[in-house]
C-alpha cells in the first residue's frame, strides 16, 4: 500500500539521542526546513542513560594530541588517523557549544570543568553532568532546545526504509507512526537529505546496558538500501555491568568506568586485585582488556561475577558523585558504601556501523549517519570510553555543515521517490517480518555464539541458526501469502535479525583477536592479513 500521509522538508533526522538532535538543531539553524522522526518519545534511547561523561581535551596541560593518541591505542590498529584527528580537534568547541546550548556540566571547586578519568585515558579530560547522569543532562537540554526552537518532530515514528529517486539518490524515508493522530499508520517524510542517528544494537544480545529500543534499525536501514556496513564484529562489553544472574536479560545497570576513574579496584570473590601487573594503566587499562581479564579471572574461578570495592569511597563521596549508580544498585539490595558490587561484562556498543566519509556522507547520495549507528572511523576495534557522545556532537555538526552547503550551493534538490519499497514488509520475500517472541530466540543465539568470547564453531551454529528463523518466516509466507503483522515488535524482530546476521559473518570472517572482537580459535592480532576492514553491502532491495 502506498504511504498514508507525506510530509516535505529539506532534511529528516532519524533518531533523537545527542547526534540527532545536534544535528536537528545545527539544521534548523542553517535555516534548513528539519523535520525530527523519533521510535518512542524525543528522549529515549541510550544518550540518556549514559553515565561517565563526554572526553575532550579541556583540561589544563591536556592536548587533542594525547587525547588523540590514546584513543589511536584503544582502537588497537583499525582507527582512521584522521577522522579520529578531527573528533579530538573540533572536539572541545564542540562541548562548549552544548555548554552554550544548555547542558549544565559539574565544576571543579576552583570554577572550571571537574574532569574524570575512565580506561584508557592518561589524562584527566572526562567532564560529565549530575555525577554520573551526564546523558541524561545532555538529553535535557538539547529537547529543551528542540521544543523552545519549534522544531517538527514525529514521535512514536518506527523508520520503514529509505526512498531513493530513479538515480538512486535519497528522496526521504517511510514510517510507520502509532498514537501521533494526524500521522498515524504507514506515512512518509519526502526530502533530499536524511541524517540516520538511530544509535545503536545492543539488544541484539541478552544482557546489554542499552535500552529496549536500540535494535539497530539504522543499519538495517541502511543495508536494506545498498548502503555500507563496517566493523560490525567489534562488538564493546562493558566489563562492569551490575551483575543481576546470569539469567538476565534485557537492559541491565552500567556501573561507570568513571567508579574505577576515581580509585575502585577490581576483585575476586577472595578479594584479591586482579588488574595490576596486567597492564601499566590496572583498572584504568582499555576497556576490551578490562572486559577480557574479568572474563578470564570468571573462568579461572568457575565464577559468573567479579566484584567492584570502591566502599573506601565512603557515604558522601558516593551520593554526591554516584548517585545513579548508587540508587541503581540499592533498588537490587547492594549497598556499594559496605559491600563489594557484583560486576561482569555485558554489551555496550557497536564501534561499527554504517560507513561515513569525514563529512558523515554514507556510500548511498543523500544518506548520512552521525552517533552510534555510524562507523567514521574514530573507534577502530574498540572505542575508547566516553568517545561517543563526543562523536556524536562533533559529526552531527560536520553533517549539519555539509547539508547546509549542498542547499546553498543548489545540489540539494526535491527529488521525485522511485516506487515505493513495500513499505509493508508482511508480504516482502527477501526481508519478511519476523513475529516479536523471534527477539528473545535471536538475543540467546547471539549471547552464546557470538559474545564475549567466539570461534569458528560458535559462529557456523549461531549464522545457522539465524539462517532458521528467516527460513522460517519464508515459509511462513510462502505459505499463507504473509507474515507477522506490521508492527514496531515485529519490525525490531526484523531489524535485530537482519544486523545480527551480518554481525556473525563479520566475526566468522575475522580470523584473530583484536580490540573488542576475541577469537578462541584465533587468539593472536594479525596485522599481516587484518589491518583492514570488513565491509558489508547488500544488493538495495526493490521488491
Ligand atoms: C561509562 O560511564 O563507563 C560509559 C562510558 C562510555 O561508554 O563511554
Amino acid at each position: 500500500p502506498a504511504p498514508g500521509w507525506a510530509i516535505a522538508a529539506d532534511v529528516v533526522v532519524v533518531g533523537s539521542g545527542v547526534a540527532g538532535l545536534t544535528a536537528a538543531l545545527r539544521c534548523e539553524s542553517a535555516g534548513l526546513r528539519t523535520v525530527v522522526v523519533t521510535k518512542a518519545r524525543l528522549d529515549d534511547g541510550s544518550t540518556r542513560w549514559a553515565q561517565g561523561g563526554v572526553a575532550a581535551a579541556l583540561g589544563e596541560g591536556d592536548t587533542p594530541e594525547q587525547h588523540l593518541d590514546d584513543t589511536l591505542v584503544a582502537g588497537a590498529g583499525l582507527c582512521d588517523e584522521e577522522a579520529v584527528r578531527i573528533l579530538v580537534t573540533e572536539g572541545p568547541d564542540a562541548v562548549r557549544r552544548l555548554i552554550a546550548t544548555g547542558a549544565h556540566f559539574d565544576e571543579s571547586t576552583e570554577g572550571g570543568l571537574a574532569l574524570t578519568r575512565e580506561g584508557g585515558h592518561h589524562r584527566r579530560r572526562i567532564a560529565h553532568a549530575g555525577g554520573d547522569a551526564t546523558g541524561a543532562e545532555i538529553s535535557r537540554a538539547l529537547v529543551e532546545a528542540v521544543r523552545a526552537r519549534g522544531l517538527r518532530t514525529v514521535e512514536n515514528a518506527l523508520v520503514l526504509d529509505l526512498l531513493t529517486d530513479a538515480e538512486g539518490r535519497t528522496a526521504g524515508v517511510t514510517l510507520h507512526v502509532m498514537g501521533e493522530g494526524q500521522h498515524d499508520g504507514v506515512g512518509a517524510v519526502h526530502a533530499p537529505a536524511v541524517v540516520l542517528a538511530t544509535g545503536g544494537m545492543g539488544q541484539v544480545f541478552s544482557a546489554t546496558t542499552n535500552p529496549s529500543v536500540s535494535t539497530g534499525d539504522g543499519v538495517a536501514l541502511a543495508l536494506r538500501a545498498g548502503a555500507e556496513v563496517s566493523d560490525l564484529e567489534f562488538v564493546q562489553f562493558h566489563p562492569t555491568v551490575l551483575f543481576l544472574g546470569s539469567d538476565a536479560e534485557g537492559q541491565q545497570p552500567l556501573v561507570s568506568e568513571a567508579v574505577r576513574g576515581e580509585g575502585a579496584h577490581l576483585v575476586d570473590a577472595d578479594g584479591v586485585r586482579f588488574m595490576q601487573g596486567r597492564h601499566e594503566l590496572a583498572e584504568l587499562a582499555p576497556r576490551d582488556i578490562v572486559a577480557k581479564a574479568i572474563t578470564r579471572r570468571m573462568q579461572e574461578h568457575g565464577a559468573d561475577h567479579m566484584y567492584l570495592d570502591a566502599r573506601h569511597f565512603g557515604r558522601t563521596m558516593w551520593e554526591h558523585r554516584f548517585p545513579t549508580i548508587l540508587a541503581a544498585c540499592r533498588a537490587h539490595g547492594i549497598d556499594p558504601v559496605t559491600e563489594p558490587v557484583p560486576v561482569a561484562p555485558a554489551a555496550h556498543y557497536a564501534s561499527g556501523g554504517v560507513r561515513t566519509d569525514a563529512h558523515g556522507r554514507t556510500t548511498v547520495p543523500g544518506l548520512y549517519a552521525c552517533g552510534e549507528v555510524a562507523c567514521t572511523g574514530v573507534h577502530g576495534a574498540n572505542r575508547l570510553a566516553s568517545n561517543s557522545l563526543l562523536e556524536g556532537l562533533v559529526y552531527a555538526e560536520r553533517i549539519a555543515a555539509d547539508i547546509a552547503a549542498a542547499h546553498t550551493a543548489g545540489t540539494l534538490h526535491a527529488r521525485v521517490p522511485a516506487p515505493l519499497p513495500h513499505p509493508d514488509h508482511s508480504r516482502h520475500p527477501r526481508h519478511p517480518l519476523l513475529p516479536p517472541e523471534a527477539r528473545l530466540t535471536i538475543q540467546r543465539i547471539m549471547t552464546e555464539g557470538a559474545g564475549v568470547l567466539r570461534s569458528a564453531d560458535s559462529l557456523a551454529r549461531a549464522a545457522d541458526r539465524l539462517h532458521g528463523l528467516h527460513a522460517e518466516a519464508r515459509e511462513a509466507l510462502h505459505e499463507h501469502g504473509k507474515t507477522s503483522e506490521p508492527g514496531v515488535d515485529t519490525w525490531e524482530a526484523t531489524n535485530l535479525l537482519c544486523v545480527a546476521r551480518v554481525l556473525v559473518a563479520a566475526a566468522a570472517r575475522r580470523e584473530e583477536t583484536r580490540g573488542c572482537h576475541w577469537r578462541e580459535d584465533h587468539a593472536d592480532r594479525d596485522d599481516t592479513t587484518w589491518r583492514r576492514h570488513v565491509v558489508v553491502r547488500l544488493n538495495p532491495d526493490r521488491t
